[in-house]
């Protein structure tokens, strides 16, 4: 199944396969949630800041819905198909949350902390940055700094670390495609939201001098600097021309202050997600080089049609693959506003949910840890997938990460032949995307055709 198959009819078909939850929610069977035990959380959230494997230790002890306690916070995790079936079925019982640090750094106008109508309207505004014309748009602009990365690369003449080159492609597609703004611009807003970021999860406090206090400074400024942008008379570069009239729940203009906070949760939501997604792509590819070879063979073959409609089966499945191993966003989170029923537990009202995307461990000896793009395509593989998220608060800018997916991977994989530095460390460090942990370091040739 292609990815863009995949996600664009999710909630059409993605679960058919599973049990829908029944319209009255106790007339399903009901088990005790299980539980961890903890009360106070101090141990669990030392655990669970020290511990990358927290979540699937205790899904394997627990199964696949558990509940726990974080520094006083209840918060239930779940995995797998039906759980998140079902609550992606019940979503009227929730609505989004964030973590106190994130709320604050994006905002209180920012859509990712809104529900309801008000959460809806601003969807419509920012979606129109990802509409199929916005992206007609951004597609040359896109393809310059594709060109400039491989020009980069081929001019070099020591090896390369090529994560960085990557992020700095995600950032400027944001920064100068979407937004439109020029280097220096870029590079001061880019200045700032590294700090911002920084202390994204962090103890929210107002003493001096502490990440999240820089990290509040910070947003200032780049609030500042995002309405001078939206501000300028011409708004002739980017794609903000597009959402320039829209309205709020009520009808009226989103104003500036509204917008800006809804450029920085893209800044946010889109920048570190696509470029791990890139770098795991290469790396998977360095790594396992028959499948390079077979997805080349599809790459030097295929139509400029093909190309255009995104009939790459192969591409498409090499992506999914390197997101089911490596989902760029580790999970994502709700609130319950009354209580859900999740593969038949009964999750109360007022309980933070964490869907965990990272894969479970494999309890067989299955290849379910190998790098197989054919899964995708043989019908070998029959789980659910959403490294993009799902139901009212699936991901806004989708296809514009699958469009700069793609054009980099063509646009690399055509034209240079990239070979893996020898010493070097390629272990992917998780936080906050997986990144291999030296960069990625390659050198590159140039494929003469012929
Ligand atoms: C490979 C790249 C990406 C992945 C894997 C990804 C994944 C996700 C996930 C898992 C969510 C949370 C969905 C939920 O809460 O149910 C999300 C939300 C979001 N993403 Fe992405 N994302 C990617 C790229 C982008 C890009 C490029 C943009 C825009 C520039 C973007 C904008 C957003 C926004 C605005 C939301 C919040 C939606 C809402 O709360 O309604 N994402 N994304």
């Amino acid at each position: 199944m292609e990815l863009v198959d995949l996600q664009d009819n999710f909630d059409k078909t993605a679960f058919n396969h599973l049990r829908v939850p029944q319209s009255h929610p106790t007339l399903m069977s009901q088990a005790q949630l299980p539980t961890t035990g903890a009360l106070t959380g101090v141990l669990e959230a030392l655990a669970f800041f020290r511990d990358p494997s927290f979540a699937q230790q205790r899904f394997q002890t627990h199964g696949d819905v558990f509940e726990t306690c974080l520094l006083g916070q209840r918060i239930v995790f779940v995995q797998g198909d039906q759980p998140t079936a079902d609550l992606l079925a019940q979503s009227a019982c929730l609505e989004g949350w964030w973590p106190e640090s994130v709320r604050l750094l994006l905002g209180s106008r920012s859509l990712a902390n809104r529900n309801g109508d008000g959460h809806k309207a601003r969807r419509r505004v920012v979606g129109q940055l990802f509409s199929s014309a916005a992206l007609r748009r951004y597609t040359p602009e896109i393809s310059v700094l594709v060109q400039k990365l491989v020009d980069e690369l081929l001019n070099s003449t020591s090896p390369q670390p090529l994560s960085p080159l990557l992020r700095r492609f995600a950032f400027s597609v944001i920064a100068n495609v979407v937004l439109g703004l020029d280097d220096r611009n870029r590079d001061e807003l880019f200045a700032d939201f590294e700090i911002w970021t920084k202390a994204l999860f962090s103890i929210p406090n107002s003493i001096p001098g502490t990440p999240f206090t820089r990290a509040m400074n910070a947003r200032r400024r780049l609030l500042t600097r995002l309405k001078q942008v939206l501000s300028t008379d011409s708004l002739s570069k980017g794609g903000l021309d597009l959402i320039r009239g829209g309205v709020d729940e009520t009808g009226i203009s989103l104003d500036d202050d509204d917008l800006a906070e809804q450029l920085l949760l893209l800044l946010f939501a889109g920048y570190e997600t696509t470029a791990s997604s890139l770098s795991c792509l290469f790396r998977a590819l360095l790594m396992n080089p028959k499948v390079n070879t077979w997805l080349l063979s599809e790459l030097s073959s295929h139509s400029e049609q093909a190309e255009r409609e995104q009939s790459l089966p192969r591409l498409n499945a090499t992506v999914l693959e390197v997101m089911r191993l490596n989902p760029p966003v580790g999970g994502f989170f709700r609130r319950t506003k009354t209580s859900v029923m999740l593969a038949g537990f009964e999750v109360p009202a007022d309980r933070v949910i964490q869907v965990v995307l990272t894969p479970s461990l494999p309890s067989d000896d299955s290849d379910f840890s190998d790098f197989r793009p054919q899964r995708h395509l043989d019908g070998s593989f029959d789980q659910t997938l959403l490294p993009f998220g799902g139901g009212e608060r699936v991901c806004l800018g989708k296809a514009l990460a699958d469009l700069e997916i793609r054009l980099m991977a063509l646009g690399v994989l055509k034209s240079i032949e990239l070979q893996l530095h020898p010493i070097q460390d390629l272990s992917l460090q998780q936080i906050p995307s997986p990144t291999p942990r030296d960069g990625l370091v390659v050198t590159a040739k140039k494929i003469t055709v012929g």
